[in-house]
């Protein structure tokens, strides 16, 4: 009970013993994983390793067929996608999701008239939102720290695929968010930019109360960037530890040789 109620404390999320099947395939295999508290936890694997399919079942897009998933204390076990998000655990998808017509400011304001609001109503409030000095220095103070402030003025769909995945964690941020999920959020992206955006969720840490599950397929690029690392195949967590213990962990190794 004490060891639960620390660990609470000390991790955002915890599953345990988590299982989702599709069928005769289990795509989630037992999984007891952990993120800590304003760290950088980052779950990797192959292809087809199940890493999207456990953040989906985590967030409530998909239900568990065993396990649980507790967040912040809380058991929120088959709890519908949009409670968990206003609970602040917010995935972003692998394909960003802004509103492309809007501006990247605009994108973020939504997203703060969102908190707490019913999502259909925010795009109205577009229409009085000059008065809302606060919520625009606000917004302005989330954009510089993920490194869009320049681009304030821009229609989202200019932004390039990094520059959007940046958006959705400004957005993300300005629901509040105490822990984000990111799918990928390289993919696409040429590695000299995957660095810089790495960098910023890392500085993020730093200046917000929030916490990232980092999911990756590139090894080489992302892992310099974790504080704590899982190692997904098949379904199945087959190594976890510091970055350059699983770096060197031979299963590690084999099943990144053998894909
Ligand atoms: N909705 C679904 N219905 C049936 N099978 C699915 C479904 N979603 C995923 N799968 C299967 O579950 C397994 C895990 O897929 P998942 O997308 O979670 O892997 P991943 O680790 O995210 O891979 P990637 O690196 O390619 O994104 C795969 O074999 C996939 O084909
Ligand atoms: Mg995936």
């Amino acid at each position: 009970m004490l060891d639960s109620l620390m660990g609470g404390n000390r991790y955002i999320l915890e599953t345990r013993e988590l299982v989702k099947r599709f069928g005769g395939l289990t795509a989630v295999n037992n999984v007891n994983l952990r993120v800590e508290r304003n760290k950088i936890t980052m779950l990797m694997g192959p292809n087809g390793a199940g890493k999207s399919t456990f953040v989906n079942v985590c967030t409530g897009v998909l239900k568990p067929d065993g396990g649980r998933v507790i967040f912040n204390g809380r058991d929120i076990t088959g709890y519908p996608p949009h409670e968990v998000y206003r609970l602040g655990f917010v995935r972003t998808f692998q394909i960003p999701e802004p509103f492309m017509g809007l501006t990247v400011l605009e994108n973020v304001l939504v997203a703060l008239k969102n908190s707490g609001e019913h999502p259909l109503k925010a795009p109205l409030k577009m229409l009085w939102i000059k008065d809302e000095r606060k919520n625009i220095e606000r917004a302005f103070h989330i954009l510089s720290s993920v490194g869009l402030d320049d681009q304030w003025d821009s229609v989202a769909s200019s932004l390039g695929a990094g520059q959007l995945k940046m958006l959705e964690v400004a957005r993300a941020l300005a629901t509040n968010a105490k822990l984000i999920a990111l799918d990928e959020p390289i993919g696409g992206t040429d590695p000299k930019y995957a660095g810089d955006i790495l960098s910023y969720v890392r500085n993020l840490l730093s200046k917000w109360d929030v916490t990232f599950l980092l999911i990756e397929h590139r090894i080489d690029i992302a892992l310099p960037y974790a504080d704590y690392v899982y190692v997904m195949d098949r379904g199945s967590i087959i190594a976890e530890g510091l970055p350059d213990e699983v770096a060197n962990d031979p299963k590690v190794i084999e099943v990144y040789i053998g894909e």
